[in-house]
């Protein structure tokens, strides 16, 4: 069966307050719409397209950074101005006009659809004969303002009322409306030439094919889905609810995987994450986007690690950040308050104590001393530093870039290493310590008198 999908993501998002397009909104470190887009593609559908606004260059990004990572071909539609979803659909004509199969309409503001729940849909369609439209709804437990489905004795779908159309009673009703429609593209045409915008937001509702079915004698069904999975992004509150849906998801996940998360709700996830077996969480730690840890890893406290790969039993924090491009290798140590940048940190190399690292690869089993930085900008480009296996670097070093230090070499704490250092050498550019006799006695005598 040749499925067609249509995700709508036209609409301003004015409820958002913001300047950012409601579908470029981050969740779970990538944008809603990636979520959609994703489940789309699940359904391996014949074409997809979305239908969005002219000029917003953000959406258009969004959706080319999607079909970059999936190798994929996404069609666009743009909707001149916004007059409702039903009138969405019609500016994706050309995508839907030559459909036999169904039409799967998706909200680009729903973004914690399942796989499942759509399958659900499509067996429901696949009656014989098929109805002319599946709906997706909820019953709500919480008060919203969502469409409300009615049904009629048979328990098929009579109309779904829109909540700013409703009356009191019909708001009472529990069953709500996901959004997400399956149409058989046969009769769509048919329908949506007799769609109009005569209702309280004078606007084309894609819920009025339902009523426009039934006129004709046609058969419209409803699945059922889960109220948190179907959940729309109005606001940013509800933006706020899916991230913990999401984040409940990815702990739970990570736990069955075989990850200890000491205390679960202060850990954050990004949709990526990637925890290997045995590795262990502690508190307060987030995940950015592009993070593989693997087995027997452990994260101590109040550590932000993003696009990093910590290797095979290492043991990271309390209180690291680890920026993009961090390789730290296998059985190593990152402690306290230490920064890694575009670094490559080798198998059992130390960094334990307040130190930046950017653009550097660390030898094998080196050690660096508490307070190393590298100075790796020049305040025009970036240089790298290159210290070799079982290097020493002394505290309070400054590695000024591009610098080499050799392997075994030593540099003395408190040193400014502006040259190479060769292999086994000993480097240091101390000022030599000078003592004064009794300087002590006489600095105070001269200072109180
Ligand atoms: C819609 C449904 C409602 C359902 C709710 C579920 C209709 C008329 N109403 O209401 O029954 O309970 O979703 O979340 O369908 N869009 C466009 N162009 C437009 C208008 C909207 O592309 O002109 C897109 C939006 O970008 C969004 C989606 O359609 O992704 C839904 O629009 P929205 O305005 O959020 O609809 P709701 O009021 O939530
Ligand atoms: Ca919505």
């Amino acid at each position: 069966m040749q499925l067609r999908t249509i995700i709508l993501a036209a609409g301003q998002g004015a409820r958002m307050q913001s300047s950012l397009p409601k579908v470029c909104h981050a969740l779970g470190g990538r944008p809603l719409l990636h979520y959609v887009l994703d489940v789309s593609f699940q359904m391996d559908p014949e074409t997809l397209s979305v239908v969005i606004s002219p000029n917003t260059p953000d959406v258009e990004q969004v959706i080319d950074e999607f079909s970059a990572t999936c190798g994929c071909k996404i069609y666009t539609s743009l909707q001149q101005e916004q007059h409702g979803t039903g009138h969405a659909l019609m500016a994706a004509y050309e995508h839907w006009k030559k459909a036999t199969g169904p039409v799967l309409v998706l909200f680009g503001d729903t973004p914690l659809l399942t796989q499942a729940t759509l399958e659900k849909m499509l067996n429901a369609y696949q009656q014989d004969p098929n109805p002319a439209v599946v709906v997706l709804g909820m019953q709500c437990t919480t008060p919203n303002s969502y469409g409300r489905i009615e049904l009629d004795a048979q328990g098929d779908v009579a109309a779904i009322v829109e909540y700013q159309d409703a009356t009191p009673e019909q708001r009472n009703n529990p069953l709500g409306n996901s959004g997400v429609m399956l149409i058989d593209g046969a009769k769509l045409q048919g329908l949506m030439d007799q769609l109009t915008c005569d209702n309280a937001q004078q606007e084309y509702y894609l819920t009025d094919l339902v009523l426009l079915a039934r006129a004709q004698g046609e058969r419209v069904m409803w699945v059922e889905g889960c109220e948190t999975e179907l959940q729309g992004v109005n606001t940013r509150i509800d933006l706020s609810q899916a991230e913990a849906v999401l984040q409940k998801r990815w702990r739970e996940q990570a736990m069955l995987a075989g990850a200890t998360l000491i205390d679960p709700h202060s850990v954050y996830f990004s949709f990526d994450t990637k925890l290997g077996q045995d590795v262990t969480v502690f508190p307060n730690v987030s995940f950015g986007p592009g993070v593989r840890v693997d087995d027997h890893a452990i994260i101590r406290p109040f550590c932000r690690i993003e696009q990093a790969h910590i290797q095979e039993g290492a043991v990271v924090g309390p209180f690291v950040h680890l920026r993009p491009g961090s390789v730290i290798g296998s059985e190593s140590r990152i402690g306290n308050f230490v920064e890694i940048k575009q670094s490559e940190i080798g198998k059992g190399a130390k960094v334990s104590h307040l130190s930046y690292i950017g653009d550097t690869d660390l030898g094998e089993g080196a050690n660096v001393g508490a307070g190393t930085i590298t100075c790796n900008y020049d305040g025009f480009a970036k240089h790298r530093t290159k210290i070799g296996s079982r290097a020493f670097i002394g505290s309070n070093s400054c590695l000024i870039a591009p610098v080499e230090i050799g392997d075994q070499a030593i540099v003395g704490a408190g040193s400014v290493v502006t040259r190479a250092v060769p292999q086994e050498a000993l480097a240091h550019s101390r000022v030599p310590q000078q003592n004064l006799e009794s300087g002590a006695v006489k600095y105070r005598r001269k200072r109180s008198s």
